[in-house]
């Protein structure tokens, strides 16, 4: 009997994850698919499989992290592959070695996968032209964060059962946040209403022309929301002053008990983290296991990661 191959919506396109924005929601789907059969696996005892033997890949840190550089590392160990994670603060870049130089080096090592993060937007496309592997995006300055994203919609799909339909809003700073960005074009192609909330100053110019709607004022922008979405305040790529003082951006935009009432009276909330507790949200509240989702975002991270490593390297 002929055995029948399996047909999937990634296996013909590029081999690379750079971004929501270029991805099919044929795509999207699948990987959330493919992610949830990972949750059970992560909470089991034994965690290993061997889908990635045999395969090296590097994770490529030039910004710091925690939760997205340990969840990749866990997701290709699972996977059965060699990982190796680079810290570039350590590496020849402090001797002057461009992106390009540091890229062809680590490619005359054979990798099958590099994950980068970095903080020129565009940086992980440019490598993904250099390099004969998988490139898999993990943040590029403000432009996308496409696994974040997609490990918020598994988590929300999760709760929620499904995303079309849902209101969510996007509070913070959208203008600095590829948080923000990536989940925009996630929560439109799936189905959702997104409306985004934030100071004048954080507010990109054109923003309505992605699908959202914007709004300045806490009250107006959760009105009948399903999921409230905290973004932190990215001050290392402000230059300059966007803000009176933090006192007064968590008066106006931190997200307190009071505040959420505004949401829906089920309304979720999430964090991609690290939290400015105090700033962008109220500590109690970002503990609160009835309404807050962040350790369930942490904890599908790893699967999502998993599904885009194993879809991705062919
Ligand atoms: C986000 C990032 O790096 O863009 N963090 C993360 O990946 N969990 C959000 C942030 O740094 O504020």
């Amino acid at each position: 009997m002929a055995t029948e191959k399996k047909v999937t919506a990634i296996k013909n396109t590029p081999k690379h994850l750079l971004g929501i924005q270029n991805l099919s929601v044929l795509e999207a789907r699948e990987i959330l698919t493919e992610a949830k059969s990972f949750i059970k696996l992560n909470r089991g005892s034994s965690k290993k499989l061997d889908v990635l033997r045999g395969k090296t890949q590097i994770n490529l840190f030039f910004e710091p992290s925690t939760r997205t550089q340990s969840s990749f590392d866990l997701a290709g160990k699972r996977l059965g592959a060699d990982v190796m994670t680079m810290n570039m603060g350590n590496s020849a870049l402090k001797k002057g070695e461009t992106l390009i130089d540091t890229a062809m080096t680590l490619n005359a090592m054979h990798p099958d996968i590099i994950v980068i993060r970095h903080q020129d937007s565009g940086a992980p496309n440019l490598l993904s032209q250099k390099v004969n592997c998988t490139v898999i995006n993990a943040g590029d300055g403000r432009r996308e964060h496409p696994t974040q994203a997609l490990l918020d919609a598994l988590t929300i799909i999760n709760r929620k059962g499904n995303i079309e339909g849902l209101k969510i809003a996007i509070c913070g700073d959208i203008l600095h946040s590829r948080v923000a960005r990536s989940n925009i074009y996630l929560m439109n192609m799936l189905g959702a209403e997104v409306n985004v909330i934030a100071p004048k100053t954080l507010m990109p110019k054109g923003i309505d022309n992605l699908g959202v709607k914007s709004f300045t004022d806490m009250k107006k922008g959760l009105d009948g929301c399903d999921i409230v979405m905290m973004l932190r305040l990215q001050n290392e790529r402000m230059q300059g002053s966007f803000l009176p003082s933090k006192r007064e951006y968590y008066e106006f935009f931190g997200l307190t008990p009071e505040k959420l009432k505004f949401a829906k009276k089920d309304a979720l909330l999430m964090h991609p983290g690290p939290m400015n507790r105090g700033v962008e949200i109220d500590t109690k509240l970002a503990d609160d296991i009835n309404v807050s989702l962040v350790k369930e975002q942490v904890e599908l991270g790893v699967a999502v990661r998993m599904a885009c490593l194993k879809l991705y390297c062919k």
